[in-house]
């Protein structure tokens, strides 16, 4: 033993000694459904140009800090301002940095739950107080009795997710713009699926001073590598997130990406119809088979209870056949319950057939 082993690292925070590092398996698969990426990779002709743009780019200077270009690109794309809409490395980190700004000590949270992980995930890390409110049986937030909750513990972020992830169900206008107007907290919606819905909520952003919309380059825009996020807020929220960020975060290779997805935005949206098309099937073949209740969903996954068999036990059962989807039953709320990304038609029949199988469902 050397003096290095003797020596002890320094203990981390102690109001995290209890928090487990995000951790969905990456585990190497032949049929990958389990984190909501999108199957196919990005089109040749989105691939060319940014080739073309990296080699142009001087990556011995630091990237344009506000990245004026791109939130210009972005706005015009959204139809919205340029001073409302901001990007990081992905949605996770907008999420980071809104709560860096809007949380922490002596501050609180409020989600409903089951929800997206990484809210309350976010929340600890940035030393916020995490307040769980719960979803009706079916997912739905009841619009009366959240109001209450939000009027009686007086939270100062309220965070929704539409659709919301693990279950699949997406908020209303009028649900979004009751729990705006029940409090003065910042109300974070979470919009991350929104491509698949077409039900999204932006436009409510100019009504509602207190709405931040964030939104992901990692599902329907088919870049989930590339790490990319947005938001849209009122301009004032946007000063207060830029007090939080890191100088120079969104380096110059993230700016050329999202100015070559802005050329080619058709080309990449094209897999949406085809993704809901197959997850309209999936849903009608989950419903169908005995030992199963699927919940409806308006994303690119599906929650799904096994009613016949331990969930954990049909996950391995799954993935012995090389199918990896995501095991949700230890989840208050998703008891017994998977959830299945959408993917190409063949890895779909390849799930629905093992599932079956393993069911003894058809
Ligand atoms: C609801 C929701 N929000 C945010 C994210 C994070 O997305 P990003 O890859 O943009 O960080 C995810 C990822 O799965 C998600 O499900």
């Amino acid at each position: 033993m050397n003096d290095q082993d003797l020596r002890l690292a320094p203990e981390g925070r102690s109001d995290l000694a209890d928090l487990r590092p995000y951790r969905a398996p990456q585990l190497d698969a032949p049929v990958k459904l389990n984190t909501n990426e999108n199957p196919y990779p990005p089109p040749d002709s989105f691939t060319l140009e940014l080739q073309q743009r990296l080699a142009g780019l001087n990556l011995h200077r630091y990237p344009i800090r506000d990245f004026t270009e791109v939130r210009e690109g972005l706005a015009s794309y959204l139809s919205t301002l340029t001073d409302r809409v901001w990007l990081a490395n992905g949605s996770n980190e907008i999420i980071l940095q809104l709560l860096l700004a809007y949380g922490g000590p002596e501050r609180k949270v409020m989600t409903f739950e089951p929800t997206y992980g990484m809210h309350g995930q976010i929340t600890r890390i940035s030393g916020t107080r995490h307040l769980r409110a719960r979803r009706n049986p079916d997912f739905t937030i009841h619009p009366e009795a959240s109001i209450e909750a939000i009027q009686l513990h007086r939270p100062d972020v309220v965070f929704l997710c539409s659709p919301n992830n693990p279950t699949g169900n997406s908020n209303r206008a009028e649900e979004v713009i009751a729990i705006c107007e029940a409090s003065p907290a910042l109300v974070i919606l979470d919009e991350a699926y929104i491509e698949f819905s077409g039900r999204g909520h932006l436009r409510l952003v100019e009504e509602c001073d207190n709405l931040v919309v964030t939104r992901s380059f990692s599902k329907s825009w088919r870049l989930a590598g590339a790490r990319i996020g947005y938001l849209v807020a009122p301009p004032r929220i946007i000063e207060e997130v830029q007090k939080v960020r890191l100088p120079y975060h969104f380096s110059a290779l993230s700016q050329a990406t999202v100015l070559t997805a802005l050329n080619h935005v058709d080309e990449i949206m094209g897999t949406i119809e085809t993704l809901n098309f197959e997850r309209a099937k999936m849903y009608e073949e989950l419903s169908t088979m005995r030992g199963v209740t699927a919940f409806p969903s308006d994303a690119n996954f599906i929650l799904f209870r096994c009613e016949s068999r331990p969930a954990p036990e049909v996950w391995q059962a799954l993935l012995d056949r090389g199918i990896l989807v995501r095991d949700f039953s230890e989840v208050p709320g998703c008891e017994n319950c998977l959830r299945v990304s959408v993917g190409t038609h063949e890895e779909n029949e390849k799930f629905l057939e093992a599932l079956s199988v393993l069911l003894f469902a058809r």
